[in-house]
């Protein structure tokens, strides 16, 4: 399947990276109409109760019409995108990636305000449960979880930040839940294969640089500082 060009543009990061051109083929206006019209539609967005509304298939007209395949992903999130990635690299193996959001737009891609984008169908508007010692200022002690719906998953909505677990998370994993080969350690050699670090200096030991995923310093918009210098050229 050709998925890789697919799944890399659904990853933010990536986009910041190759420099995406914001409203590349527009101008200021229409770029500014574009980001109000979302910035009303955050402003106004009812977070659902239920978020079946979400799910817009219909059980009673699933047929079989894709056919069968080897590998069915629930999720084109960042798991599922790269689990999809992975085993597609074998040419016979047949691989049903299922995603219930749509593809972000232009919006997604500035960073800044990708806040707005966590009261929007692009997020599925969980709560965490009730809180003991955090989420103090919330109604009932429940945490906003924003969690991805769409291509790249929570990649849509987490302004690109890129984290790795505490190593401990990970040494617990192994210890507690009885997950062989989850340490921290033994993780470490994937999250290394995974990036393409561009930042420095950089710690070999810990950053890979032959991956498909880049990870970089956050650079400035550049499309939109494109156009805001072809205006100021225009004044
Ligand atoms: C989550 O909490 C917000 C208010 O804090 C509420 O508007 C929303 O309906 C809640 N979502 C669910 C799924 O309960
Ligand atoms: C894929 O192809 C290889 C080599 O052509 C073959 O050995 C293998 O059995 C095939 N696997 C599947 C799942 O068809």
């Amino acid at each position: 399947m050709k998925m890789l060009s697919y799944l890399l543009v659904a990853i933010p990061l990536f986009m910041v990276q190759k420099g995406f051109g914001l409203g590349e083929n527009g101008n200021i206006e229409e770029l500014s109409a574009m980001v109000e019209s979302h910035i009303v539609a955050a402003e106004n967005y009812v977070l659902p109760k239920d978020n079946a509304k979400l799910i817009k298939v219909d059980p009673y007209k699933i047929v079989g019409y894709y056919g069968t395949f080897d590998f069915i992903i629930i999720g084109a999130g960042t798991s599922g995108s790269v689990i999809a990635n992975r085993l597609s690299e074998i040419g016979n193996w047949t691989v049903l990636l299922l995603e219930a959001g749509g593809h972000a737009d232009d919006f997604s891609k500035i960073l800044g305000l990708s806040s707005y984008l966590s009261y929007s169908d692009f997020n599925w508007g969980y709560n965490s449960t009730e809180q003991q010692n955090a989420c103090l200022g919330r109604i009932n002690q429940q945490c906003f979880l924003t969690q991805g719906r769409g291509l790249g998953g929570s990649t849509i909505l987490n302004g690109a930040f890129y984290a790795r677990g505490h190593p401990e998370d990970y040494n617990r994993w192994e210890s507690v839940y009885g997950n062989p080969g989850w340490s921290y350690d033994k993780l470490l050699p994937y999250f290394k294969k995974s990036e393409h670090a561009v930042f420095y200096p950089r710690d070999k030991k810990f950053h890979g640089v032959y991956g498909p995923f880049t990870i970089s310093q956050v650079n400035s918009t550049p499309g939109l500082v494109r156009i805001k210098i072809n205006e100021m050229k225009v004044v």
